[in-house]
Parts: structure tokens; sequence; C-alpha cells
């Protein structure tokens, strides 16, 4: 597992299970003392179960929170002139999430990114996974993270408003082995900042890569590509993919190639480099600082409404994608038809595949270890 993942056994035991049954007993919070923290129904999946909308304001910025998917549903930051606007791209409605699309501000799991040909063994045992996006699996599977209604309740966080979602995926869901409980809590801090923190215990081993899946345009409404967001990534190297998007294993520099953030590029100035169908970013590139600790990772500046969106992460790598499967067949809020390239993607994640890779760092979660993951965007303007 990653430098995160912690033995349960290296805390004296007696202090150990004094904090665990505080955590257990203490109820949270009432919603009303929870200060710019809102709830509001959103809405009935097609089974019936109710789903709520939490609002957490802070700083400068709103983000909307949805229980269906763990879904980031909006985030509403000023410009350079103070004018505010969403800067994701989603629905306006419940509707829209329980249709068809590409994972508009999900929580993604149990396993982001692909595994080749759905397909791994672990501990000797075999295991299939649904082929969702062949022939590979893609984020989980048919009826991921993105597709489950999580419970919610407030945290009292010094840090500011702040929800805490959790769901338990029972052993064999969608393939995967072990019970795993899975909580993720969104915060919005005092510096206009939506911190995303993640935790997941599992009775069993079984891969874990837990992401979030928003989609940016720093431009807010307006009906634009990213094309001309300029895109720093702190990542001087990458991994490789084959034509089903599957890393080869090797990790190679970025210099030279249009894989090369460094330093800040408009993202459409080297794209037309890039081959394949349907064209585009979708790499995962690799942090240089490895992971563990929450490092700066990416910076996304859009020069004509001047707001800037700046990523931290805890994880050692970011699949960097630019919405090339995006084809004017979602519609999304206010009537906003999304085509190639209106929303990109900086997913915070393990390398994809990386049951398959052994030079990959781990993505395997064990019993007794505790999976925890903490990625930060801090919305500004200049
Ligand atoms: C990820 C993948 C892309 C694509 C999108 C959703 O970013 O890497 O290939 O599947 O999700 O469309």
């Amino acid at each position: 597992m990653n430098a995160f993942a912690s033995g349960a056994g290296r805390a004296p035991a007696a202090l150990l299970g004094c904090l665990l049954s505080l955590a257990i007993v203490a109820p949270p919070p009432a919603l009303g003392d929870v200060k710019g923290l809102s709830k509001m129904g959103f809405g009935k999946t097609k089974d019936g179960e109710a789903v709520d909308l939490y609002t957490l304001r802070n700083g400068k910025i709103t983000v909307k929170v949805a229980t269906y998917g763990a879904t980031v549903v909006a985030i509403e930051a000023p410009d350079r002139d103070g004018k505010v606007a969403d800067v994701t791209l989603g629905f306006d409605s419940l509707d829209g999430y329980l249709g068809e699309h590409p994972y508009f501000g999900a929580t993604v799991g149990r396993v982001a990114n692909r595994i080749a040909k759905g397909k791994f063994t672990l501990d000797g045992e075999a295991y299939s996974l649904a082929i969702n996006n062949p022939p590979n699996t893609l984020h989980g599977g048919v009826k991921g993270f993105n597709r489950v209604v999580w419970k919610a309740e407030p945290v009292d966080s010094p840090e500011g408003p702040a929800v805490k979602m959790t769901y338990t995926s029972k052993d064999g869901e969608e393939g995967y082995p072990g019970t795993l409980t899975t909580a993720v809590t969104f915060t919005v801090t005092a510096d206009d900042a939506l911190k995303i923190d993640y935790a997941a215990t599992t009775d069993k081993a079984t891969p874990l890569n837990l992401s979030n899946h928003a989609y940016f345009n720093l431009g807010g409404d307006t009906d634009s590509s990213i094309l001309d967001h300029e895109l720093t990534l702190a990542a001087s190297k990458y991994t490789p993919v084959d034509d089903t998007l599957i890393p080869t294993g090797a990790i190679d520099p970025v210099e030279g190639t249009p894989l090369d953030f460094r330093k800040a590029t408009a993202i459409g100035a080297r794209i037309a480099e890039l081959e394949g169908e349907p064209g585009g970013y979708d790499h995962n590139v690799v942090l240089d600082s490895k992971g563990g600790s929450l490092a700066f990772a990416a910076r996304v500046y859009d020069p004509k409404t001047g707001r800037v969106v700046e990523m931290s992460t805890t994880e050692p790598g970011v699949q960097f994608y630019s919405g090339n499967f995006l084809d004017g067949s979602n519609v999304g809020k206010k009537g906003r038809v999304y085509k190639k390239h209106h929303g990109l993607c900086l997913e915070a994640q393990h390398f994809p595949d990386s049951i398959h890779h052994a030079n990959f760092p781990d993505s395997v979660l064990r019993p007794g270890e505790t999976y925890k993951q903490t990625t930060v965007y801090k919305f500004s303007a200049r």
C-alpha cells in the first residue's frame, strides 16, 4: 500500500482502543451547528433511494456534493473581477447523474482507472471483473462507487464546513475481494480550497485506488474549450500506455514529449502531436513528490478569467485527461452541451493497472491497514 497505509499494531493498544471508541461513540454534530454547511433533497434514484445535496461555503468558494456517487456537483469560484461562476461540468439535477455520463465529479472506485482485461490474481486467487471499457475494466466496473448512494454526516472540522460520506462495499461487489469500508470527507477551507480525505479498511486483501473525477473548465459558464488553459504538472516522468490505455510498465521521462508541463504551457499547444483516437491527453504522470505526503501536483490557469486551481495530493500519480471522449452527447448545467475538450480532469491516483506491475507503487490494501489519501484543489484568481 502507499506510505500512508499504517499497521494498526503500531500505536499502544490501550490508547488506540480509547481513540477508536471515541470515534465510534461521539455522535456527529447537528447540521445547523456546522457553520457554512447546509443540505437539501436532490431527488431519488430509480430504486427509490433518497439522495441529498450538501452545500459547503467558506472563504470565496461554494462547493456542492451529492450523496449519489459522493459526487462534486458544483464548485463556484470568483474570477479576477470577482465574478463567481461554476467551474465544474455536471448537471442541474439528479436525473443527469443517474443517466449515462463520463463520471462528472464522481468518486471513483473501488479501483479508479483501468485494470488490464478485467483480470488479476491476488494471494494466489484469480479474480474477474466487468469489461466495461473493452478490453479492460474502468473505474470500478459497471456499478462503481460513482453509482451508489453514500451515507453522509456533518463534520465539525476546525478547517471549515465538512461532510463525511461513507460506503461499505461488500465482499465480491463488482468482482473485488473483501468487504471494504470507505469514507470520503469533503472540507471547504478558509483559504478557498476543497480538500478531499479518503480512508478505507478491508477484511481481505484488495486492490484499491480511490479518486475524484471532477471536470474543470475555469472559464465558468462560458461555452468554450480548455485548450487555452495553461497547465503545470510537477512531474518529470509518465507511464506510457498501449493503444487500450494500459501502461506498458515503462516509466519514461516527459522531456521532449507533449507531456512536459514542468513549465506552464497551454493545453492546446502540443495536443495535435499526440497520437491515437479520439486524440488528446489521457495520461498518468508520475509526480516528482512520489506520493506519501501532501505535495504540489498541478496548477491550471485560465488566462481569460484569471482563475487558478492548484492541486496537491498524497498520491504518486495524476491522470491528466483533456475531455477527449466528450462528444456533445451530454447536455449539462444550464443546457450547456459538453463538447470535446470542454473540461479537463486531474485525477489523483496510484498508477493505472498497478496490480499487474510490480515496479509501480503498491495498490493493494490488506486487513489491519488503513488506506489514506488526501487531495486538495485550491482556487484563486490573478
Ligand atoms: C478517465 C480515463 C479516460 C476516460 C475518462 C471517462 O480519465 O482515463 O480514458 O475513460 O476517465 O470518460
